[in-house]
């Protein structure tokens, strides 16, 4: 669809994206715009769009979207989150890094670690202090520039079979292929897989970690769904998406990061699986976690939260209080448009990234604003777009909590907490 507002800026996947078979749609989110274009006020041209729904592959088990956005469009020079914006996740990298080197790199071998998605060089850091030969790719150039100001060796482009050769012409095989928070940003799986495939060592394991499928489901949270999300993996399907590159799932963990995550390792057929791989399978299986019954519950879940979080909203109004948003993050571009959630019914969203700052969000048009520098000038209650980092927040935030402030949450429901650390 186009009209005078609206661009559509995305294409279909006929099937599944790894394996052809046919998608069946579980969810319809409605149209959307892209989740990380914060436009300038008084920008009149037209929004790009597109069409949010997402389908599970009934051979694969791959829950994927439908409709998928250009990926030059997502990933390039405008690519606005950093990774070092939350002091967790650098110290969750910087642990990840440190136990890769201790346990996935072998004593008499130099490493060599490849990080696909290396954004702002957070987690290669480690290896750069210590001397270890690395290797950052992402197709984000800005980000690619402050990793390499800060020492690390990265590169601007998008990672497949192609860049893997590329690598190996110049380098050698890779110890430990790492992503995060990246695989499911690509379309293209086919083609990574065969990349790490030529470029992975003999015994050496490809280590990725993204939101997992599960606790999306159990928490509702359905705004880890826009547009450069296009996979939602579990155990299950990554097992067989492994499988299909002559590859191994050899260990699954979950992590509690970005509102929980599984942390896949994959190696060769040589290598020797944890029973945490079995183990999650059964259990995705026992709780019914691919069935459509299971899917279409929690689809009827996502229409109560449409209801329930702008109502929750009117109600602070009515009662006087003053609302503003904790962070501007791309998740909260799924809820704010799927609710209906525009300045009628928050002001603004304050965010500590100077970019989206003095913008607007994507299709509701709400200000974005750096944080007051006084806790005085924050509103009664903020709406938590950030929930994924709430311990981080929540604890840091103890003066607007001491000073009567609450915390209005939408995951896994829709409550309002007066000081929830307490
Ligand atoms: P995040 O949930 O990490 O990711 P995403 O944008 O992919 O949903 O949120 C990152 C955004 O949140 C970024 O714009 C910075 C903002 N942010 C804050 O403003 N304050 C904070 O304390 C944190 C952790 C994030």
């Amino acid at each position: 669809m186009q009209d005078s507002q609206h661009t559509n800026c995305a294409s279909r996947a006929p099937n599944c994206r790894i394996c052809s078979q046919s998608l069946r749609p579980v969810l319809d989110l409605g149209r959307h715009p892209r989740a990380d274009s914060y436009r300038k006020p008084g920008d009149i041209s037209p929004e790009l769009m597109f069409e949010l729904k997402v389908g599970i592959c009934e051979s694969c088990q791959l829950v994927q979207l439908i409709d998928e956005v250009a990926p030059e469009l997502m990933f390039n020079s405008d690519y606005p989150f950093r990774t070092a914006t939350s002091q967790r996740m650098q110290q969750h990298f910087r642990k990840t890094a440190l136990s890769i080197l201790e346990l996935e790199t072998p004593a008499d071998t130099a490493p060599f670690i490849v990080e696909l998605g290396c954004n702002d060089g957070t987690f290669l850091a480690p290896f750069a202090e210590l001397g270890h030969d690395h290797l950052g790719i992402d197709p984000a150039s800005n980000l690619v520039s402050e990793a390499s100001e800060r020492g690390i060796n990265a590169q601007t482009g998008w990672f497949n079979l192609e860049t893997a050769a590329a690598i190996l012409k110049s380098s050698r095989p890779a110890t430990v292929i790492y992503a995060a928070n990246t695989l499911c940003h690509i379309s293209d799986l086919s083609s990574v897989f065969k990349g790490v495939d030529l470029l992975l060592s003999k015994d050496g394991r490809f280590i990725f970690e993204d939101p997992y499928l599960g606790d999306i489901v159990n928490l509702c949270a359905f705004d880890q769904i826009y547009d450069e999300h296009i996979y939602y993996f579990s155990a299950t399907s990554v097992d067989m998406l492994a499988r299909k590159f002559g590859l191994k799932l050899i260990e699954v963990e979950h992590l509690d990061t970005h509102g929980g995550q599984l942390r896949y390792t994959i190696g060769r057929q040589h290598q020797t699986q944890s029973s945490s791989v079995l183990d999650v399978i059964e259990s995705e299986r026992t709780s019914g976690l691919h069935t459509i019954e299971r899917l279409n519950d929690f689809a009827e879940t996502v229409q109560v939260r449409r209801t329930e979080l702008p109502k929750a909203l009117r109600e602070l109004a009515a009662a006087g209080k003053t609302v503003a948003g904790y962070a501007a993050t791309a998740k909260s571009a799924t809820i704010l448009n799927y609710c209906g959630i525009d300045r009628n019914l928050l002001d603004v969203i304050y965010d500590t990234t100077p970019e989206k700052q003095g913008r607007l969000t994507p299709g509701t048009g709400i200000p974005i604003e750096a944080f007051p520098q006084s806790t005085e000038d924050f509103p009664d209650t903020f709406l938590l777009f950030a929930w994924n980092h709430a311990d981080e927040i929540i604890s840091r935030e103890t003066a607007f909590q001491e000073q009567g402030g609450s915390w209005l949450q939408f995951v896994p429901s829709v409550t309002l907490t007066l000081n929830p650390a307490s």
